[in-house]
């Protein structure tokens, strides 16, 4: 049966760990491989803006010995000028994968539903699976290996109801994390997400805390993390959110809460004097841009692991 990458839940604990551990390795230089040598052509395809993630699956992919198709939403239209069920029909008879960012997370289930080869999520309005596996292999690079993960505790402040914030609560959860997110009334995870992470939890030994309590959240943290107040798509709404965010800034009293040597993650970009501070983002304790680097190497592992199943 063809795997697909949609959410972070759609690798088990077994299977992440895998895909870490060759991430790791991709990292570390030991293993190259090129699955896709041939080359044969991945679909990337992307109906928002985009740069670390376009351009690190094509370097991905073009390391791994594939051929990068990069695909502008605006021109293909997506689900407009033709639908999402033809669209996918015509891709997977040439592609070895597609890699879509898009909105809504039924358009990608759409085209899960219908495709024959691997769908990836590269950011959707529900999640950000990709960036949750660099997320780890950054935070294993740093706090002792993948195997070290399980146990470590995981803060995310800010919009708690976005992608990023779904993406650590199913992603952390699965690799034995604590997660605690913390975030306004009303920009809280949906129920059914917070279900499901505690769900995993359960297997996995990791917990799920939610909270309106940044300091909560961070006290004795091993990672920090924050997002933009504004995703892509809810421009709109710019101002109705500037205000609500303001305690929930990631500054260096807030991260003094964290232990010590704890990590600090953005996915990027980052709004200096929004949703972190310059000095917190470019301090000592910041590895924003490890975890940029890790995308290509977590991708990669992904797609290798995806393309190699028997
Ligand atoms: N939550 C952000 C992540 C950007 C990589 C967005 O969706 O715009």
């Amino acid at each position: 049966m063809t795997r697909h990458f949609l959410r972070d839940d759609d690798l088990t604990p077994a299977e992440q760990h895998e895909v870490l551990e060759l991430g790791m390795a991709f990292r570390e230089e030991r293993q190259f491989r090129q699955p896709l040598g041939g080359p044969r052509a991945v679909a990337f395809i992307t109906d928002k803006p985009t740069l670390r993630t376009q351009l690190s699956f094509a370097t991905g992919i073009a390391e791994l010995g594939g051929f990068p198709m990069v695909v502008d939403g605006n021109l293909a239209q997506i689900g407009e000028r033709e639908s999402i069920a033809d669209t996918t029909r015509v891709l997977d008879r040439q592609v070895a994968a597609i890699v879509w960012r898009t909105y809504g997370d039924d358009r990608i289930q759409e085209m899960a539903s219908v495709s024959r080869v691997p769908v990836v999520n590269a950011l959707t309005d529900g999640f950000h699976p990709c960036q949750i596996l660099a997320d780890l292999l950054t935070i294993a690079q740093h706090r002792g290996g993948v195997a070290a993960l399980p146990g470590q505790a995981l803060a995310y402040v800010g919009d708690a109801a976005n992608n990023m914030a779904n993406s650590y609560l199913l992603g952390g959860v699965t690799a034995g994390l604590h997660v605690r997110v913390a975030g306004p009334d009303g920009y809280l995870p949906d129920p059914t997400i917070v279900a499901r992470a505690q769900e995993i939890a359960a297997e996995t030994g990791g917990s799920v805390t939610v909270t309106t309590d940044p300091v909560e959240a961070v006290r004795g943290a091993d990672a920090v993390a924050t997002d933009t107040w504004v995703s892509m798509g809810a421009e709109a709404e710019a101002e109705e959110r500037a205000r609500p965010f303001v305690p929930y800034q990631l500054d260096a009293a807030l991260l003094a809460e964290a232990k010590p040597d704890a990590v600090v993650l953005h996915c990027l970009p980052a709004y200096r004097g929004k949703e972190i501070t310059a000095d917190v983002i470019d301090g000592p304790q910041s590895v924003v841009f490890d975890e940029a680097e890790n995308r290509l190497h977590a991708q990669k592992a992904l797609l290798s692991w995806l393309l190699e199943r028997p």
